[in-house]
């Protein structure tokens, strides 16, 4: 039995499912792939900072939570550790980095994931930050410190998108990759398609943990954007940053729009694509007017759909949850696993 010990930066939806489907499916884990997983810290800015080398109990971290709002009152050989000394003093073999995404800097994910590599750990991080600013970079460091980075939340939640695309179709040769890449901006236009006002069908999102901290990245289409970016450049050798990104909201789209569409048998959607061209690349996040018989038309709620195009297979379609708490709680789970089958 291999077991590794999680030191979790930032405890909000997916730190939560995370933690419960650890207290769930532990058993399964070790029977089906001989690991066992164990939280030896948690921190949090808002819900405190707790640690424990011998392991923190997931049902006591969220039974606390849900009594208290916090982890302050949480009894732990360790708490106060700021998120550096907890991944400097944890003991964790991997780092889960779950703090909110700032698509500017990057940080301070960041930060907390150079520190986890350069001592040495795994990392696993469901965070569009670092990955979208400065992925090539941190790999680099990570083959360096023979540890390994796992991102698979950070596009389409739990749905194996970049698994699918980084293990088996790159070298099908991927040419354009589009999808409907934010679960709450189709969230949004699914409710407002059946008479829910913009702002209650945002909350109603923000609620169901689908949105960003600052959902101004769901909706203006960033969070989108950054998908564009590390989808082009992990599986289409593209350099792109987020300028290159041509990039349009869903907010200025109004109930009027969506009915007007819905009269002449179409339906608002926020696509991204990017697709090599002779000269380069072209690529975009907008929100586009489908017809009923488009395959994207049918992709609702916070589902979301990703066509990859290759040469050799065509195209290869992947529909499914796009975020939620269990769901991008998943995407930690398989980087672990593959974190595991690697280091094998
Ligand atoms: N806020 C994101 C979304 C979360 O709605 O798709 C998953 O990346």
């Amino acid at each position: 039995m291999k077991k590794y010990k999680l030191a979790i930066i930032g405890f909000g939806n997916v730190g939560q499912g995370l933690t419960k489907i650890i207290s769930e499916k532990n058993e399964l884990l070790s029977n089906k792939f001989g690991i066992e997983l164990s939280i030896v810290a948690v921190c949090d800015l808002y819900k405190g900072s707790i640690a424990n080398a011998n392991g923190l109990d997931p049902e006591v971290l969220l039974s606390d939570l849900k009594e208290y709002g916090d982890l302050k009152s949480t009894t732990a050989p360790v708490t106060g550790w700021n998120a550096i000394e907890t991944i400097n003093n944890s003991g964790a073999d991997i780092l889960i980095e779950l703090a909110f995404t700032d698509l500017e800097t990057g940080e301070p994910a960041l930060s907390h994931v150079k520190q986890a590599l350069n001592n040495g750990m795994h990392v696993s991080m469901t965070n569009k930050g670092p990955v979208a600013l400065h992925f090539p970079e941190l790999y680099k460091l990570a083959l360096r410190k023979n540890v390994q980075i796992g991102i698979e939340g950070t596009v389409m939640s739990g749905t194996p998108s970049i698994n699918l695309g980084k293990e088996m179709l790159i070298a099908a040769g991927i040419t354009k990759i589009q999808g409907i890449l934010n679960g709450t901006t189709n969230y949004i236009l699914g409710e407002m398609s059946s008479g829910t006002d913009y702002d209650v069908a945002l909350k109603q999102a923000k609620a169901l943990g689908y949105a960003e901290a600052d959902p101004t990245g769901d909706v203006e289409g960033y969070d989108a954007a950054a998908k564009v970016v590390i989808l082009g450049n992990l599986l289409m050798d593209l350099s792109l940053t987020l300028d290159d990104i041509e990039r349009e909201g869903i907010s200025q789209i109004t109930n009027d729009d969506i009915s007007n569409a819905a009269n002449v048998g179409k339906h608002w959607k926020l696509i991204g694509s990017v697709q090599k061209t002779d000269s380069g690349f072209v690529a975009s996040v907008k929100p586009e007017m489908v017809s009923q018989e488009h395959p994207l038309a049918s992709i609702k709620g916070v589902t979301n759909a990703i066509t990859y195009s290759t040469e050799l297979l065509g195209d290869i379609t992947l529909i499914g949850p796009g975020a939620g708490r269990l769901e991008t709680g998943y995407a930690v789970i398989e980087d672990i696993l593959s974190i595991h089958k690697n280091a094998r």
